[in-house]
């Protein structure tokens, strides 16, 4: 039998920091299922599809072959063969991600992705809809949060980073906007299980909600 994971929350509030880092203690694998929504919107985004176009994207990601590959636990995804890891982090990338996200057709062939993984292996997976849809039956489920304007800042400060130049006003929409999506649309919304322990970060470090998700992991499940 195997552990499940699952941590859900809104985009920046640290869940693949987070993931990475308990799944590396605990020596599973980390799952980011957001990463396989990010390579089918990088397909729509480069065969020039209108993601809001229901049908056209559903028939053309037929087409989209999503393979999520482990070398030294690192994860890699590979679309139609090729490695995206890298390209599918672009901000507009994720924008569009959350549009693709709403169609069930789509869900559906990236659930059976994920469930497959859960199945044969330990895995700390993260996303919007691992507790709730697609590992109901975790063994822990946290749903972890932030205020937006933590949540934006972290962004900002990620990207200056990364050497850009971004704008926090720009930032904080997306977030804004990522968040109404996410809540409100009709397949597998985000929102908190019922059984899922809720941490807010706002005032934590990286470190203490590592600490925190690990203790819950020792008590609940002895590991
Ligand atoms: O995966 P998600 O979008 O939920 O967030 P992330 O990419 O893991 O985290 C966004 C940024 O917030 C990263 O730069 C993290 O290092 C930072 N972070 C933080 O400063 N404090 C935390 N408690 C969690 C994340
Ligand atoms: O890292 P960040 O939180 O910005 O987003 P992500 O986890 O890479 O996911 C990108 C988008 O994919 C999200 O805004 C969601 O709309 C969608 N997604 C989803 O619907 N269900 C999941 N299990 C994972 C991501």
């Amino acid at each position: 039998m195997t552990i499940n994971i699952a941590i859900d929350g809104p985009a920046g509030a640290g869940k693949s920091t987070i993931a990475r880092e308990v799944a590396k203690t605990l020596s599973f694998i980390y799952v980011d299922t957001g990463a396989m929504y990010r390579a089918i919107a990088l397909y729509v985004l480069k065969k020039g599809i209108d993601p809001k176009d229901q049908l056209s994207v559903c028939e053309n990601c037929k087409f989209a072959q999503i393979e999520l590959k482990y070398e030294n636990r690192k994860q890699k995804v590979l679309l139609n063969g090729e490695d995206v890891s890298t390209e599918i982090r672009e901000e507009v990338v994720g924008n569009v991600a959350s549009v693709v996200a709403r169609y069930d057709e789509i869900r559906k062939k990236l659930n059976v992705l994920s469930r497959r993984l859960a199945e044969t292996t330990n895995v700390v997976m993260d996303g919007r809809d691992i507790g709730t849809v697609v590992l109901p039956k975790a063994e822990i489920k946290i749903f972890l949060t932030a205020s937006v304007d933590t949540r934006a800042c972290r962004r900002f400060l990620e990207l200056q980073e990364r050497g850009e130049n971004p704008s926090l006003a720009e930032i904080r929409e997306d977030i804004r906007q990522r968040d109404y999506q996410d809540m409100h649309r009709e397949q597998s919304p985000l929102y908190q299980a019922s059984d899922a322990i809720l941490i807010d970060s706002s005032d934590m470090k990286i470190s203490e909600v590592v600490d925190e998700i690990l203790n819950i992991c020792q008590k609940r499940c002895q590991i």
